[in-house]
């Protein structure tokens, strides 16, 4: 072999349903189940190249060669890849993101699912959706969710076979739509790898595992019966106890800016005084993610692009399953 190559296209997502915390840190199996949608037209796009010249692996993101904890990390992933597949070479990745880095949309969930279907695609192993789903999260929990496509479920597993997720619905099965309201475009000071080491020592962090499995339950049951007015009390509520354990941690982490909260307080008003499908959910930034329905979304998002505080919206409704790109 001299070049293999492929490339492969992968959205990030979003958790109704959060991850945080692990069971098993090396493995990344997660100490509860989670649920999420695709965020159709984000993308990150991987290119894979094989190469038998290269000397060590070649990473470039948003067009620069990156060294350090981020080369190493993709570096990570391939060493999985190169135990799989028994190939011993190196590989160049060159991979790109269609949204800003500084969004607040987390990339790793879409980096390391496009990043598994490339390269082992390009070495030709050809791995079921569920077996690239488990490969993804060793990369990133939350990447396992972004290989398949529509409303997905990832299981906890208490094997790295086990831990995977899957679709329970397709992406047109429910016209919702995610509104993302920026409100920072600052980096996060903890990333999720190391949030998820810290999870266990909050005190709250156990009465949030125990109640879990049943906020997954009535999450699903709300997303299969199209029931908003289900799904948004289990979606705050389910963010709202993840931010709990991390604002109650050792160190504590605090996500929320000032705007954050006026966001939240908003989309509250917007429900229970007009009626309007529209609930919150945030992930370990200051950005919030309205979920309303499409006929909410044209009302809120001309309303949320005034909202003092706001600097910019993404507009997304769930996606299809990570995906090759053919020459
Ligand atoms: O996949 P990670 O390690 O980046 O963790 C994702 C954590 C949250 O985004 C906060 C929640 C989630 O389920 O996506």
């Amino acid at each position: 072999m001299e070049t293999c190559t492929a490339i492969a296209i992968a959205s990030p997502n979003i958790a109704l349903i959060k991850y945080w915390g692990n069971a098993d840190d090396r493995l990344r199996l997660p100490a509860s189940p989670s649920i999420s949608f695709n965020l159709a037209g984000l993308q990150t796009r991987t290119r894979v190249d094989w190469e038998d010249r290269l000397a060590a692996d070649e990473v470039i993101i948003n067009g620069e060669e990156v060294t350090g904890a981020t080369r190493d990390r993709v570096v990570h992933h391939l060493n999985h890849i190169r135990r799989l597949s028994g190939h011993q070479g190196f590989a160049r990745v060159d991979s790109s993101n269609n949204f800003p880095t500084g969004a607040g949309i987390a990339s790793s969930a879409s980096a390391f699912a496009a990043l598994s279907l490339a390269a082992t695609t390009a070495l030709g192993l050809h791995l079921s959706e569920r077996e690239l789903s488990a490969l993804a999260r060793l990369g990133s929990g939350s990447a396992a969710r972004s290989i398949p496509g529509g409303f997905v479920a990832w299981y906890t597993g208490a094997t790295h076979e086990d831990s995977y997720a899957e679709s329970f619905a397709p992406p047109d099965h429910w016209d919702l739509v995610d509104l993302i309201a920026v409100v920072s475009r600052a980096h996060k000071t903890t990333g999720s790898t190391a949030g998820h080491a810290i999870a266990a020592t909050s005190p709250l962090q156990s009465a949030r595992l125990a109640t879990a499995q049943e906020r997954f339950e009535r999450c699903r049951a709300a997303i299969l019966a199209r029931d908003f007015a289900a799904l948004a009390p289990v979606v705050e509520l389910d963010s709202n106890v993840m931010h709990s354990v991390m604002m109650t941690g050792n160190p504590s982490l605090m996500y929320w800016e000032p705007a954050t909260l006026a966001v939240m307080q908003q989309v509250r008003r917007w429900r229970d005084s007009e009626g309007l499908d529209v609930c919150f959910t945030i992930d370990a930034g200051p950005n919030v993610h309205c979920i309303c329905t499409a006929a909410s979304a044209s009302v809120i998002e001309p309303r949320l692009r005034h909202l003092p505080g706001v600097l910019q919206i993404y507009r997304a409704v769930p996606g299809g399953p990570a995906r090759l790109e053919t020459a």
